[in-house]
């Protein structure tokens, strides 16, 4: 759980792999915006090549880091699968990261928002020290 809540709120922001229908590795960046004993979770909207890819796999892997250079970095790197959980954690992610308010600022621009559950994976972090 210490390493949930420091990829949560230390590292924040992640590279996210999938791949898309013909096998391609894609990449993206994701905001974790949340976790439990368990598992994190972020956002995304419907529609999006992204949300049709997690869809369609239902698997990603990701690497998060945190540091100013090579000699004082720590990098995690987690393989899962994922699964939508809907619109019910939505507003408790919102809370939990105010800066979303900015970019989705009223009721209609967040309807196309669901949230995604990140669970039943491996991990490992390193430092290059
Ligand atoms: C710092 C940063 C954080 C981002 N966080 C998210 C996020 O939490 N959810 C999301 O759907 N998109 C997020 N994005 C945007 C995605 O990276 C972008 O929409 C994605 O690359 C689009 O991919 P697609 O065209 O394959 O759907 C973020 C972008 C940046 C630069």
């Amino acid at each position: 759980m210490q390493a949930l809540k420091y990829i949560t709120e230390q590292i924040h922001t992640v590279v996210v792999a999938t791949t898309d229908r013909n096998g391609e590795p894609v990449t993206c960046a994701i905001d974790i915006m949340d976790y439990d004993t368990e598992s994190l979770y972020f956002l995304t909207a419907k529609g999006k090549n992204f949300y049709n890819r997690l869809k369609e796999r239902g698997r990603l892997a990701f690497t998060g880091m945190k540091g100013e250079s090579t000699l004082d970095c720590i990098a995690v790197s987690v393989r899962a699968e994922v699964r939508e959980t809907g619109t019910d954690l939505l507003e408790r992610l919102f809370e939990k990261n105010p800066y979303m308010y900015e970019i989705y600022p009223s009721k209609e621009s967040r309807k196309a928002l669901t949230v995604f559950q990140i669970y039943r994976g491996t991990g490992e972090s390193m430092s290059s020290t």
